[in-house]
């Protein structure tokens, strides 16, 4: 992939309205993003594709929405304050600092050689005071991982619901880590959002539940289009002191083969911990055995802007006289995009106004786009360039006979239709 693939991303999704920098007014923030009309929905369709896969079409998976600031104790039990930290260096010379892992020799900015013998840890929760009192009883956390939460509420969701193990308790929400060095635009940033499956399981099923997970969690890229994608199965060393193993989904990045996502078998760590530090019997009995047990966790856990970011490399293409984001119609932030021929023919205009609110108020649809600017070969190189699966233009034909001409983003193929049959046959090409 050519070095400057990520440069051109990066500027796309900023003169397209995807993605900003964060506070760029004030001179930006490093490691905050802020997402644009575009970028907000390709968010939306990630977050939904996930959300309707893996809870929603599935009788042993329920959903969960906790608060992102929970009791310290929590991420006392949880591992978390004492040990959530990375390694910073220093550079003795202009002060700025490194994470020691993926730190130059020297300085990129000074020049200076780096030691690596000098690193200390860092932990990169972020803090917080609860209340007007900013001391150490009023501390609390960003959560850094939306899996906390899950977790604290295992009792309360095995109270209330009909779940059996074995059966999920899925989250989506956002995280917090301050990163030593946030980097490669939105592939590592300081808030960021995550989906994560907590899927609880007898502990000799554990092994066969997490090969499943692995499966189901590769087919989901497979089905959304994403290509260039493998599993690396971390080493013991690689791996969180709790697992017994952990495979990550990698997708191949201008920058190198990176992480997407993680599934891990966390083992009865999690529950066995929230007991000891609560106080609260975290077990589940078994209403037909009658056994009682800790149940293990197979947790895939991802990060919804990476996965963007993946999908947006992935479906960026340059061709011959156009650029295209050949994004899955599941992920398109816009399914279609409606043009009246000429904008200075009211007859034009108002028919396709009639058009435009037809395929609008099909919810399964998602917003449609509206363009009368320039002409019909500049409106479908800009919509191109944003993922618009379909361009539809009405002309002086549909005042005659009711067709209108539907163009495929990918095949640049055009067909004529009937404007009252759009609805289904947009449903039926998005799926
Ligand atoms: N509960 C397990 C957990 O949080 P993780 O490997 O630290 O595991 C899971 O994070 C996923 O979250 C990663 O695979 C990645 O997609 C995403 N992620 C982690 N740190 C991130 C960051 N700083 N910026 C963007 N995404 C991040």
């Amino acid at each position: 992939m050519p070095n400057n693939k990520l440069e051109k991303i990066v500027s796309l999704c900023k003169r397209r309205g995807f993605i900003f920098p964060g506070s760029e007014i004030y001179g930006g923030i490093g490691g905050f993003y802020d997402f644009g009309p575009l970028g907000a929905e390709l968010k939306f369709n990630i977050k939904q594709a996930w959300w309707r896969d893996v809870v929603q079409m599935r009788d042993d998976v329920v959903g969960l929405n906790a608060a992102i600031i929970m009791n310290p104790k929590a991420w006392e039990a949880s591992g978390h304050v004492s040990g959530f930290a990375d390694m910073l260096v220093e550079c003795s010379k202009c002060h700025i600092r490194y994470k020691a892992d993926d730190m130059p020799d020297k300085c990129p900015e000074c020049g200076n050689k780096l030691d690596n013998a000098k690193a200390r840890s860092f932990n990169i929760m972020f803090k917080t005071f609860v209340g007007p009192a900013e001391d150490t009883a009023s501390v609390a956390y960003l959560r850094p991982e939306t899996a906390g939460g899950i977790f604290v509420n295992f009792k309360n969701v095995i109270d209330t619901m009909r779940v059996k193990v074995p059966f999920g308790i899925a989250q989506i929400g956002k995280t917090f880590r301050n990163e030593i060095n946030p980097k490669d635009f939105i592939f590592r940033t300081r808030e960021f959002e995550q989906m994560e499956l907590e899927y609880f399981v007898e502990p000799d099923d554990s092994g066969r539940a997490f090969d499943e997970w692995v499966g189901l969690r590769e087919k989901w890229y497979e089905q959304l289009g994403l290509k260039n994608i493998r599993k690396h199965e971390q080493s013991k060393e690689e791996r969180a002191h709790y697992s017994k193993a952990t495979i990550d989904i990698e997708y191949e990045f201008p920058f190198g083969w990176k992480e997407i996502e993680g599934i891990a078998n966390r083992g009865d760590f999690d529950l066995k911990s929230h007991s000891e530090y609560s106080g609260q019997d975290l077990s589940y009995t078994d209403k037909e055995s009658g056994e009682k047990y800790l149940p293990h966790v197979i947790e895939p856990s991802a990060g919804v802007d990476r996965i963007m970011l993946a999908f947006l490399c992935d479906a960026y293409t340059e061709e011959e006289d156009r650029v295209v984001l050949k994004l899955h119609p599941r992920l398109a932030p816009y399914k279609a995009a409606v043009f009246p021929l000429l904008k200075n023919k009211p007859e034009l205009v108002s028919k396709a106004h009639e058009v435009y609110s037809l395929l609008a108020k099909n919810y399964s649809l998602g917003p449609i786009a509206w363009d009368d600017r320039g002409n019909i070969g500049k409106r479908y190189y800009s919509q191109d360039e944003i993922g618009t699966m379909h361009c539809i233009t009405i002309d002086y034909q549909t005042l005659e006979d009711g067709t209108v001409t539907v163009r495929d983003r990918d095949t640049m193929k055009q067909e004529r239709v009937l404007a009252k049959e759009l609805t289904n046959i947009l449903k039926e090409k998005v799926g």
